[in-house]
Protein backbone atom coordinates (compact mmCIF):
# COMPACT_ATOMS: atom_id res chain seq x y z
CA UNK A 1 0.00 0.00 0.00
CA UNK A 2 1.36 3.36 -1.00
CA UNK A 3 0.52 6.42 0.58
CA UNK A 4 0.00 9.60 -1.11
CA UNK A 5 0.11 13.60 -0.12
CA UNK A 6 -2.00 15.21 -2.39
CA UNK A 7 -1.74 18.76 -1.35
CA UNK A 8 1.41 20.43 -0.87
CA UNK A 9 3.75 23.00 -1.89
CA UNK A 10 6.39 21.05 -2.42
CA UNK A 11 7.89 22.42 -5.95
CA UNK A 12 11.06 25.20 -5.73
CA UNK A 13 10.61 28.86 -6.29
CA UNK A 14 6.79 28.69 -8.24
CA UNK A 15 4.56 30.07 -5.44
CA UNK A 16 4.63 30.66 -1.35
CA UNK A 17 5.71 27.22 -0.70
CA UNK A 18 8.96 25.60 -1.03
CA UNK A 19 11.40 28.84 -1.45
CA UNK A 20 14.51 26.68 -3.52
CA UNK A 21 15.65 22.77 -4.08
CA UNK A 22 17.18 22.58 -0.86
CA UNK A 23 13.80 23.38 0.79
CA UNK A 24 11.76 21.03 -1.05
CA UNK A 25 14.25 17.88 -0.16
CA UNK A 26 14.60 18.75 3.78
CA UNK A 27 10.72 18.60 3.06
CA UNK A 28 10.53 15.85 1.05
CA UNK A 29 12.61 14.26 3.41
CA UNK A 30 10.35 14.65 6.28
CA UNK A 31 7.67 12.78 4.13
CA UNK A 32 9.65 10.20 3.61
CA UNK A 33 10.09 9.83 7.38
CA UNK A 34 6.50 9.92 7.61
CA UNK A 35 5.42 6.66 5.64
CA UNK A 36 4.68 9.11 2.36
CA UNK A 37 5.97 7.43 -0.99
CA UNK A 38 4.18 10.28 -3.36
CA UNK A 39 3.41 13.39 -3.14
CA UNK A 40 1.24 15.94 -5.85
CA UNK A 41 2.61 18.96 -6.05
CA UNK A 42 -0.06 21.68 -5.60
CA UNK A 43 1.29 25.05 -6.33
CA UNK A 44 -1.35 27.49 -6.60
CA UNK A 45 -3.16 28.98 -9.70
CA UNK A 46 -4.78 31.82 -9.57
CA UNK A 47 -7.39 33.28 -12.43
CA UNK A 48 -6.87 36.70 -11.64
CA UNK A 49 -2.66 36.76 -11.24
CA UNK A 50 -1.77 34.16 -13.60
CA UNK A 51 -2.24 33.03 -17.25
CA UNK A 52 -3.01 29.11 -17.90
CA UNK A 53 -0.09 28.67 -20.07
CA UNK A 54 2.39 30.42 -18.59
CA UNK A 55 1.69 28.72 -15.49
CA UNK A 56 1.45 25.09 -16.75
CA UNK A 57 5.19 26.42 -18.16
CA UNK A 58 6.52 27.81 -15.08
CA UNK A 59 5.45 24.53 -13.09
CA UNK A 60 6.86 21.90 -15.36
CA UNK A 61 10.14 23.46 -15.49
CA UNK A 62 9.97 23.67 -11.66
CA UNK A 63 8.77 20.20 -11.62
CA UNK A 64 11.51 18.81 -13.92
CA UNK A 65 14.02 19.97 -12.01
CA UNK A 66 12.93 18.56 -8.89
CA UNK A 67 12.09 15.15 -10.29
CA UNK A 68 16.39 14.55 -10.73
CA UNK A 69 16.50 15.05 -7.71
CA UNK A 70 13.88 12.82 -6.54
CA UNK A 71 15.13 10.37 -8.61
CA UNK A 72 18.88 10.71 -7.38
CA UNK A 73 18.38 11.41 -3.76
CA UNK A 74 15.55 8.32 -3.31
CA UNK A 75 12.69 10.30 -2.15
CA UNK A 76 9.00 9.97 -2.37
CA UNK A 77 8.27 10.14 -6.27
CA UNK A 78 6.37 13.43 -7.17
CA UNK A 79 3.12 13.99 -9.53
CA UNK A 80 2.50 17.25 -10.83
CA UNK A 81 -0.86 19.13 -10.05
CA UNK A 82 -2.09 22.75 -8.66
CA UNK A 83 -4.26 23.90 -6.01
CA UNK A 84 -6.92 25.90 -8.14
CA UNK A 85 -8.27 28.74 -6.24
CA UNK A 86 -12.35 29.17 -7.64
CA UNK A 87 -12.96 32.24 -9.94
CA UNK A 88 -16.01 33.22 -11.45
CA UNK A 89 -17.18 31.15 -14.25
CA UNK A 90 -14.54 27.99 -13.46
CA UNK A 91 -17.52 25.79 -14.82
CA UNK A 92 -16.82 26.95 -18.59
CA UNK A 93 -13.57 27.00 -18.13
CA UNK A 94 -12.43 23.99 -20.05
CA UNK A 95 -8.96 25.04 -19.38
CA UNK A 96 -8.81 23.74 -16.67
CA UNK A 97 -8.47 20.24 -17.40
CA UNK A 98 -4.84 20.70 -17.48
CA UNK A 99 -4.66 21.33 -14.06
CA UNK A 100 -5.94 18.37 -13.03
CA UNK A 101 -4.60 16.08 -10.61
CA UNK A 102 -1.37 13.84 -12.23
CA UNK A 103 -3.65 13.70 -15.32
CA UNK A 104 -6.88 12.63 -13.80
CA UNK A 105 -10.20 14.01 -13.86
CA UNK A 106 -9.73 15.20 -10.28
CA UNK A 107 -9.05 18.99 -9.43
CA UNK A 108 -8.04 20.42 -5.96
CA UNK A 109 -10.52 23.25 -5.72
CA UNK A 110 -9.94 25.99 -2.95
CA UNK A 111 -12.72 28.62 -2.03
CA UNK A 112 -12.86 31.87 -1.17
CA UNK A 113 -13.16 32.73 2.72
CA UNK A 114 -16.88 33.50 2.77
CA UNK A 115 -20.58 33.03 2.20
CA UNK A 116 -20.78 30.12 -0.39
CA UNK A 117 -23.65 31.46 -2.19
CA UNK A 118 -25.51 29.70 -4.83
CA UNK A 119 -23.12 30.77 -7.99
CA UNK A 120 -20.21 29.02 -6.09
CA UNK A 121 -22.20 25.74 -5.45
CA UNK A 122 -23.89 26.22 -8.87
CA UNK A 123 -20.13 26.30 -10.40
CA UNK A 124 -19.16 23.22 -8.46
CA UNK A 125 -21.98 21.27 -10.06
CA UNK A 126 -21.70 22.09 -13.35
CA UNK A 127 -17.51 21.92 -13.15
CA UNK A 128 -18.54 18.32 -12.47
CA UNK A 129 -21.48 17.88 -15.23
CA UNK A 130 -20.22 20.10 -17.88
CA UNK A 131 -16.58 19.28 -17.67
CA UNK A 132 -16.67 15.87 -16.04
CA UNK A 133 -14.05 17.24 -13.55
CA UNK A 134 -14.26 15.95 -10.01
CA UNK A 135 -13.97 18.64 -7.55
CA UNK A 136 -11.47 17.91 -4.48
CA UNK A 137 -12.26 20.66 -1.74
CA UNK A 138 -9.33 21.65 -0.19
CA UNK A 139 -9.06 22.15 3.37
CA UNK A 140 -12.56 21.81 3.67
CA UNK A 141 -12.50 22.57 7.56
CA UNK A 142 -12.11 26.27 6.92
CA UNK A 143 -15.40 27.01 5.27
CA UNK A 144 -17.72 25.40 7.75
CA UNK A 145 -18.79 28.66 9.70
CA UNK A 146 -19.68 30.03 5.97
CA UNK A 147 -23.20 30.39 4.89
CA UNK A 148 -23.83 27.82 2.45
CA UNK A 149 -21.55 25.09 3.85
CA UNK A 150 -24.54 22.76 4.42
CA UNK A 151 -24.92 23.31 0.76
CA UNK A 152 -21.69 21.54 0.03
CA UNK A 153 -21.84 19.01 2.36
CA UNK A 154 -24.91 18.09 0.07
CA UNK A 155 -22.71 17.82 -2.90
CA UNK A 156 -20.10 15.39 -1.08
CA UNK A 157 -22.94 13.29 0.00
CA UNK A 158 -23.93 12.91 -3.96
CA UNK A 159 -20.31 11.98 -4.57
CA UNK A 160 -20.58 15.71 -7.15
CA UNK A 161 -17.15 16.74 -4.98
CA UNK A 162 -14.94 14.98 -2.86
CA UNK A 163 -13.08 16.86 0.45
CA UNK A 164 -9.74 16.79 1.74
CA UNK A 165 -8.60 18.00 5.39
CA UNK A 166 -4.97 19.03 6.42
CA UNK A 167 -3.00 17.25 8.63
CA UNK A 168 -2.68 20.14 10.80
CA UNK A 169 -6.36 20.56 11.13
CA UNK A 170 -6.61 17.05 12.59
CA UNK A 171 -4.21 18.07 15.34
CA UNK A 172 -5.30 21.28 16.64
CA UNK A 173 -7.84 24.39 16.95
CA UNK A 174 -8.97 26.01 15.64
CA UNK A 175 -10.25 23.44 13.38
CA UNK A 176 -9.44 19.75 15.27
CA UNK A 177 -13.56 19.92 16.26
CA UNK A 178 -15.00 20.33 12.76
CA UNK A 179 -12.39 17.94 11.36
CA UNK A 180 -13.77 15.40 13.71
CA UNK A 181 -17.38 16.04 13.05
CA UNK A 182 -16.75 15.96 9.51
CA UNK A 183 -14.81 12.75 9.32
CA UNK A 184 -16.91 11.35 11.97
CA UNK A 185 -20.10 11.67 9.11
CA UNK A 186 -18.18 10.52 6.16
CA UNK A 187 -17.33 13.78 4.62
CA UNK A 188 -13.87 13.25 3.78
CA UNK A 189 -11.95 11.16 1.45
CA UNK A 190 -8.22 12.79 2.08
CA UNK A 191 -5.86 14.02 4.42
CA UNK A 192 -3.00 15.79 2.94
CA UNK A 193 -0.37 17.83 4.34
CA UNK A 194 -1.01 21.55 2.66
CA UNK A 195 2.60 21.78 3.56
CA UNK A 196 4.60 24.96 2.42
CA UNK A 197 7.66 24.89 4.38
CA UNK A 198 9.16 23.55 7.69
CA UNK A 199 7.98 26.20 9.67
CA UNK A 200 4.99 27.34 7.81
CA UNK A 201 2.87 24.03 7.84
CA UNK A 202 5.41 21.20 7.93
CA UNK A 203 4.10 17.64 7.00
CA UNK A 204 2.73 15.99 9.81
CA UNK A 205 1.03 12.98 7.99
CA UNK A 206 1.97 10.75 10.29
CA UNK A 207 1.28 12.07 13.59
CA UNK A 208 -2.59 13.46 12.06
CA UNK A 209 -2.72 9.39 11.21
CA UNK A 210 -2.37 8.53 14.32
CA UNK A 211 -4.76 11.09 16.13
CA UNK A 212 -7.36 9.45 13.56
CA UNK A 213 -6.46 6.13 14.78
CA UNK A 214 -6.97 7.35 17.88
CA UNK A 215 -10.13 8.89 17.32
CA UNK A 216 -12.02 6.55 15.70
CA UNK A 217 -9.75 3.36 15.38
CA UNK A 218 -7.87 1.81 12.76
CA UNK A 219 -10.21 1.19 10.39
CA UNK A 220 -10.83 4.96 9.71
CA UNK A 221 -6.98 5.73 9.51
CA UNK A 222 -6.61 2.68 7.52
CA UNK A 223 -9.50 4.31 5.17
CA UNK A 224 -7.09 7.60 4.57
CA UNK A 225 -4.49 5.45 3.42
CA UNK A 226 -6.38 3.21 1.42
CA UNK A 227 -8.29 6.34 -0.95
CA UNK A 228 -4.72 8.01 -1.96
CA UNK A 229 -3.58 4.55 -2.88
CA UNK A 230 -6.92 4.20 -5.19
CA UNK A 231 -6.20 7.79 -6.31
CA UNK A 232 -2.47 6.43 -7.24
CA UNK A 233 -3.62 3.95 -8.96
CA UNK A 234 -5.74 6.42 -11.27
CA UNK A 235 -2.74 8.40 -11.66
CA UNK A 236 -0.71 5.41 -12.54
CA UNK A 237 -3.41 4.35 -14.85
CA UNK A 238 -3.67 8.02 -16.51
CA UNK A 239 0.48 8.07 -17.05
CA UNK A 240 -0.13 4.79 -18.60
CA UNK A 241 -3.02 5.67 -20.69
CA UNK A 242 -5.39 3.68 -19.71
FE1 LIG B 1 -2.58 24.69 -0.38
Amino acid sequence: MHLLDIHSHILPNVDDGAKDLDASVELLKMMKEQGITDVIATPHFYASEDNLEDFNERITSSYNTLKKTVEELDLPEIHLGAEVFYFHGIRKSAGIRSLCLAGTEYLLLELPNCSLDGNIIKNIIEINSNLGIIPIIAHIERYSKERGFKKLLELIEKEIAYAQVNALSVLQPPYSKTVNKLMKNGYISFIATDTHSVVNRPPLMDLALNEVEKNFGKKYSDMYIANSDKLLKIIQGAANGK
